[in-house]
């Protein structure tokens, strides 16, 4: 049997391993540093990194604020790190989520991929997209606190970074709803892959899983998720050396999408008078799963309820799709042992194709006819963020090839009901004697802005911030 790597998790910062849940606020401060003055930069950031929130311990109460830091190709270039160092970081990270392109020139590569088109378009992006003023975004600190512990924590680390960054930072804020409910008022953010290697909270939370030789909840290797570590091809990203600045990093992808919950509302309610089910009935075919995480495919106990909501497959139990269509969103999304040449090896490449998610719902909750005040016309929508090693081989490979994909595993037409990208077609919920297809008139969710942030490990932090 292989080693296991020992995974440096006091070095990794705490949001790979936590969505920090009991902090149900949270802030994003997004900025542009002002070009100059390395010295103050690299002070700022050194004393911001004794603040950073480790993997290990974490932080050393439930309650108390957690701070992680990530920074764009450009910001690292701002901090003073070289060229070629740079060049070792991944072309899609260096390029960026969206390229600038020059006026009248065609569409670049990496916005068709991820299907920003339209009104998803960079063009109307409020950050991080075509428009030259909002364009360029340098780093990202995420805040997390308490309801009450939010606002000074973010007018803290803004003075604190006050004469470095180019007038204000944007700050977007998140919350966790009660339930970890996101705006279309699905349970969210449980499903997430298990690192191998990580701190076991408790003993044996998969050893009631069964005789199947197939386990769902399978362990992933560290290098899915961290940079030095090896993945599940068998390789590692590293300079061979002790002091690689990716080491114990990750990549991660922020996109600020916007739900219009009273169109989803409504198309849910209008396709289930149509064919004769409930709304309840509609929303779960969509997504895949019901309202409080309950999967479509049959569950088997297993250790936590975490745990049991996850423990399915659809290869033997649901290849048809009559359970769980084929298009839903978590289908999609994880495909488990359902894509390849048989199901072993379908949920082993699958794992090469994981992300944790650590988005967060911003906006207040939509309410039947404006009852907070604001209904229709406010913004809300999920602050998404993916963490993975391989940006092309994770999260795009999951948007572009998967949830934007109309002949995704067989389909005809199509794309995922609840992404942003407009598939003119509609969705096709798998039924007998014939499949229900349903039109959407459009997306329910648009992208407002996006960058891709590489998350450093802490002593990586504390090398960039050492004087030059
Ligand atoms: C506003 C947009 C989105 C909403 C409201 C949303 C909502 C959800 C919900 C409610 C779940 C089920 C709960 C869970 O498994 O934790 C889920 C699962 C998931 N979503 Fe999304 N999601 C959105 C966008 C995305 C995007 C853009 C991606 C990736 C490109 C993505 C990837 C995933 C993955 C990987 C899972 C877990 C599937 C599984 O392991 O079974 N989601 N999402």
């Amino acid at each position: 049997m292989r080693k296991m790597d020992r995974v440096e998790w006091e070095d990794v910062q705490g949001i790979v391993l936590s969505g920090y849940g009991e902090l149900k606020r949270s802030a994003y401060l997004l900025w542009r540093f002002q070009s100059g003055n390395l010295p103050r930069k690299k002070e700022w950031l050194f004393d911001l990194t004794r603040r950073l929130t480790p993997s290990q311990p974490g932080p050393s109460s439930n309650t108390q604020p957690a701070r992680n830091l990530a920074l764009t190709a450009s910001g690292l270039r701002h901090l003073g790190v070289d060229q070629s160092t740079l060049n070792s970081f991944s072309f899609e990270f260096l390029e960026g989520m969206a390229p600038a392109r020059a006026r009248g020139a065609p569409i670049p590569r990496r916005t068709n991929i991820l299907g920003d088109l339209e009104d998803s378009s960079p063009e109307y992006w409020h950050w991080g997209g075509w428009n030259e003023e909002t364009r360029e975004i340098d780093g990202l600190l995420m805040l997390f606190a308490e309801e009450t512990g939010i606002n000074q924590l973010i007018q803290a680390e803004m003075t604190a970074m006050a004469d470095i960054v180019d007038g204000e930072p944007i700050v977007l804020s998140g919350q966790l709803f009660p339930k970890e409910r996101e705006h279309f008022g699905f349970e969210d953010g449980f499903s997430q892959p298990k690192i191998e290697g990580r701190p076991k909270k408790s003993k044996g939370a998969n050893s009631k899983n069964g005789k199947s030789e197939i386990k769902p909840n399978a362990e992933v290797k560290a290098g899915e998720f961290l940079l030095g570590y090896e993945n599940e091809r068998k390789a590692r990203v590293t300079n061979g050396h002790d002091r690689d600045i990716r080491r114990n990093g990750t990549y991660l992808v922020f996109r600020q999408l916007e739900q219009d919950v009273p169109a989803f509302n409504t198309f849910v309610c209008d396709v289930a008078k149509k064919i004769g089910e409930t709304d309840k009935w509609v929303a779960a075919r969509l997504l895949g799963r019901g309202m409080d995480g309950e999967p479509l495919i049959v569950e088997k106990p297993n250790g936590s309820e975490e745990d049991a909501k996850n423990n399915f497959l659809y290869y033997y139990e649901d290849r048809a799709g009559l359970r769980c269509p084929i298009g839903a969103h978590i289908r999609r999304a994880n495909p488990r042992d359902s894509l390849g040449p048989d199901p072993e090896t379908a949920l082993h490449l699958s794992k090469m194709h994981r992300i944790i998610r650590r988005g967060r719902p911003y906006g207040e909750r939509w309410e039947p006819n404006g009852a907070n005040g604001h209904g229709d016309k406010a913004e809300r929508g999920m602050l998404f963020i993916a963490l993975n090693a391989d940006i092309a081989g994770q999260f795009e490979m999951i948007q572009h090839s998967w949830i934007n994909n109309p002949h995704f595993n067989g389909l005809y037409t199509g794309t995922d009901p609840i992404s942003h990208f407009p598939d003119g077609e509609g969705i096709t919920i798998q039924s007998r004697p014939s499949n229900l297809r349903v039109d959407r008139a459009k997306p329910f969710v648009t992208v407002r802005g996006g960058a891709y942030f590489f998350l450093p490990g802490l002593r990586a932090l504390r090398d960039i911030a050492a004087p030059a």
